[in-house]
């Protein structure tokens, strides 16, 4: 869970390595390193903290000239996160460097064995005993670098995407993926690597995404090598035309990328639903969906993987598509799923949700139910990502990048692909009529309309946030399709604020949580209309008997909870079943401006990374 970006080519590498690692910080940022090729040494420096820490470092204590270059964006996974163990690692010899995202988990073996033939470590890294690894068979077998790669990674179990280069051959480096990203971006006579194409998006459109258990040797002035790891099979690399523009990565005038990707959520969820929904021929369209009907209709039931906020999706999924569609749903942590031996058939269809596509768990998942012969299809934001290439077939949400680490975008288009896929299932079993199809389709195409007004609630929210920013517990309560909303408030403002919140089904309230309510606990409760509103209310009145502080979630011209709460936020009026992509967005405001005002990371919350690809 780190970012690498590598440059070689005619331009100064620095530049295009700092700013890659800024874009990458996403991944991992507790510390980060560069080495750089200047013409005859390698120059390397290292620390721990963020890659603007690096930056003033670097420019203070090493030359920044060459044009090759390697970088990482740490997470910390074998070693704590310090300037030693951070990346790149040099062989014994100093001559060949490494960057590495993933994990060698039979690293102690290996340095035990590198031990005794003499090698020294510095640092607690993995990454180091791949290097030395490296130098060994190097040595030993007296290969070229490539050859040498190879054969050491086929001693390795683990996850890696790595980029090495060797100082007595400055014109190429050598990278190899399994398990985690690697993007390849081809120029003209210069080639950028990197964990996903941010990096070098400025540079080039070309991109080759490497397979699992392929090598790429990346020469200049030559074409790029790719092989499989495991034998000498050359492959033939599909060159992708890249549709991401700068734009989209940039924070664009706000604050942080958080605010500017609740605030996109109108564009991404008119985006997500272009040319899938056509109102007017009350069609819905979506190949992935199509293209396996039959599975779908036969299907038994519906399993549902994911972590996190894409688990929250897929609960907000389960309601909707047993309402709509009569399917029976099954929603799994990936990662209790992927290990409990669940009961798996070719009957099954099985939807794993995530918005980087490179979620460890979701991914172990996803081959544990392909194993079992069932039919799985994929949900993804990250186009060309690992989950999106290892189901059997998918939908895309078009949310564009999302950078900060709290997902935001992700969640509502999750909802709103799903919401897609569940109209067009209930229109093939026959269970809704066409009125009530058409009904739902004009209304889901009114959504960004009214994410756009439930946004003008900001500044209100704010005050909101001001009143209650120094509490230490938040209680958000919901019910029906708005139950997981109330877990995604709270997952929200727990992950960037770290205020401690859980979420709640409101009526399971009385079973226990009950205790907890006093006058310092604020209590968000989801209330709209339809959707067990009175039951709702009783809810709320039974918070306001002991003494709790209510902020509703109210529909737009709410009266009854106005009364007894202590705070309305209210959203426009939809159908139940598409609430939470409206009841989200103040829930999302409320944790960001609490962040904001606590003074916390909103973008790179503590111990966090935006894509979790260890278990
Ligand atoms: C919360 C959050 C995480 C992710 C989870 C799954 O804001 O971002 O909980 O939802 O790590 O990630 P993906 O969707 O990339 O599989």
């Amino acid at each position: 869970m780190c970012g690498i970006v590598g440059y070689i080519g005619h331009r100064e590498a620095y530049p295009i390595i700092i700013k890659g690692l800024q874009r990458l910080e996403y991944r991992g940022y507790d510390s980060a390193g560069i080495a750089l090729y200047d013409g005859t040494n390698i120059k390397l420096s290292k620390t721990k903290g963020k890659v603007s820490d690096l930056k003033e470092k670097i420019e203070n204590e090493i030359s920044t000239k060459g044009t090759l270059g390697i970088g990482h964006t740490r997470w910390a996974t074998h070693g704590v996160p310090n300037d030693v163990n951070s990346h790149p690692h040099t062989s014994n010899s100093g001559d060949l460097v490494i960057i590495h995202n993933g994990i060698i988990e039979n690293y102690d073996s290996l340095k035990q064995e590198l031990i005794k033939r003499g090698y020294t470590f510095q640092s607690d890294t993995d990454t180091e005993v791949l290097i030395n690894l490296i130098e060994d068979v190097k040595k030993n077998e007296n290969l070229k670098l490539g050859k040498a790669v190879q054969v050491a990674l086929n001693q390795v179990v683990g996850a890696y995407a790595i980029a090495v280069f060797d100082k007595n051959k400055p014109n190429e480096i050598v990278v190899a993926k399994l398990g985690s990203p690697l993007a390849i971006g081809v120029g003209d006579d210069e080639f950028f690597i990197a964990s996903d194409a941010s990096p070098f998006i400025e540079y080039t459109k070309n991109a080759i995404y490497l397979e699992d258990e392929e090598m790429a040797i990346i020469r200049r002035g030559k074409d790029i090598k790719v092989r499989k790891i495991q034998n000498d099979n050359l492959v033939d690399p599909y060159v992708q035309k890249l549709q991401l523009n700068l734009e989209q990565i940039e924070k664009g005038g706000y604050e942080h990328f958080m605010l500017k990707e609740i605030y996109e959520q109108p564009s991404a969820i008119l985006d997500t639903f272009r040319g899938r929904l056509l109102s007017n021929e009350a069609i819905i369209k979506m190949v992935g969906v199509e293209d396996n009907m039959k599975k779908f209709l036969a299907a038994d039931r519906i399993i549902i993987v994911a972590c996190g906020t894409s688990w929250h999706a897929g609960l907000v999924a389960e309601y909707i598509f047993e309402d709509l569609a009569r399917i029976p749903v099954e929603v799994e942590y990936a990662s209790e799923f992927r290990y409990r031996n669940p009961v798996i058939t070719e009957k099954d269809v099985v939807i794993a949700i995530s918005q980087s596509g490179e979620t460890a768990d979701t991914l172990a998942a996803i081959k544990l139910a392909k194993s079992k012969g069932a039919f799985v299809f994929g949900v993804c934001n990250v186009v060309g990502s690992t989950i999106a290439r290892e189901t059997n077939a998918g939908a895309y949400t078009h949310a564009g990048p999302e950078i900060g680490v709290a997902s935001t975008k992700a969640f509502t288009t999750q909802i709103t692909v799903l919401t897609l896929i569940a109209l067009r299932l209930a229109r093939a079993k026959g269970t809704m009529s066409s009125s009530e199809f058409r009904q739902h389709l004009i209304e889901l195409e009114m959504i960004p309309a009214k994410v756009e007004e439930a946004l003008k609630s900001d500044a209100y929210v704010k005050t909101i946030a001001d009143i209650y920013k120094d509490s230490k517990n938040f209680l958000y309560l919901g019910r029906g399709f708005n139950f997981p909303v109330a877990l995604e408030g709270a997952l929200k403002l727990k992950e960037i604020s770290y205020i401690h919140a859980e979420g709640y089904p409101a009526a399971e309230m009385k079973h226990g949580p009950i205790a907890l309510i006093d006058e310092q606990m604020p209590v968000v409760v989801i209330a709209t209309k339809k959707g067990h509103y009175e039951k709702v209310v009783s809810n709320i009145q039974e918070i306001k008997s002991r003494k709790g502080r209510i902020i509703g979630i109210v529909t737009k011209g709410d009266t009854s909870v106005k009364e007894l709460a202590d705070y309305v936020i209210e959203v426009p009026e939809t159908l139940e079943c598409l609430t939470p992509l409206l009841t989200t967005i103040p829930l999302q405001l409320l944790s960001y401006h609490i962040a904001v005002m606590l003074n916390k990371n909103v973008d790179q919350p503590r111990n966090l990374a935006k894509s979790v690809t260890v278990e």
